[in-house]
């Protein structure tokens, strides 16, 4: 078995109004000992309910992250916030480069790596993501999409403290599409091969994510794939019972 503890991170997307802060307690209380003990957990809500649910009363082990930050620390932004911001709220992490954010945003991988610096100035892990979306997979050539996001989205500051990676293919994102077991095997056993050579013992260590459709349902085969060391979950981080589950169905 590995020796990463895995993070299950859930991503609320453009979700949450103050009601689902409810929904967070009940996530907080319901992350028993033992569930804590088999993986990490964090939350990312908009940035709307980041200062709240860090200082919740009942946050407890669960952490609170968010899911993009500006490149600057601050200045004339209209509508962005920074790195130093989120982490001045108490959030510990910031996903950056988000399919969604890549499509809708036209973010490409060099922004995508200067927010992950931007997120470890202000001392917040990024959580890079990556994934190829339908026509790459039919074309056959998820894996040198994987390899040229790596490439040009995770810098070469990337250590397994500061640096989390979630490869999420475009076409399983609440769809409730997954890949075939062995294909989300093959590619991280590629991304762990590529950080390992890029980045020495940090890549080695490196928390990889599997993201897309995870549910309770099917989180126990994902997460038992050699080199998945946790998933970002999107819908199925809504509503505590379905986060619980997919955390309790880690082995
Ligand atoms: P999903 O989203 O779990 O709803 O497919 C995953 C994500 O976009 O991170």
């Amino acid at each position: 078995m590995s020796s990463i503890k895995p993070l299950i991170a859930g991503n609320w997307k453009m979700n949450g109004l103050r009601a689902e802060m409810d929904e967070f307690a009940a996530m907080a209380q319901g992350l028993s000992s033992e569930l804590s003990s088999k993986a990490d957990a964090m939350i990312c809500p908009p940035f709307t309910l980041i200062a709240a649910l860090a200082k919740h009363p009942d946050r407890g082990a669960l952490a609170v992250g968010a899911q993009d930050c500006h490149v600057a620390n601050s200045g004339a932004h209209t509508g962005d916030i920074s790195a130093a911001m989120i982490a001045d709220c108490g959030a510990e992490a910031v996903i950056v480069g988000h399919s969604e954010r890549r499509q809708d945003h036209g973010e490409t991988n060099v922004l995508v790596a200067a927010k992950a610096e931007a997120a470890w100035s202000a001392g917040l892990t990024a959580i890079i993501c990556i994934g190829e979306t339908e026509a790459e997979r039919r074309g056959g050539t998820t894996l040198s999409v994987v390899e040229k996001q790596l490439a040009g989205s995770v810098p070469l500051g990337a250590t397994a403290q500061n640096t989390v990676i979630a490869y999420e293919p475009v076409w399983a994102i609440g769809t409730g599409l997954t890949p075939e077991i062995d294909d989300v095997a093959e590619v991280h056993g590629f991304m762990r091969a590529f950080l390992g050579n890029r980045l020495g013992d940090d890549g080695g260590k490196m928390r990889l994510l599997y993201g897309g459709s995870v549910k309770p349902a099917n989180a126990a085969k994902l997460m038992l794939v050699p080199e998945v060391n946790g998933a970002l979950v999107g819908g199925a981080s809504l509503k505590a019972s379905d986060f619980l589950g997919i955390i309790r169905a880690m082995s």
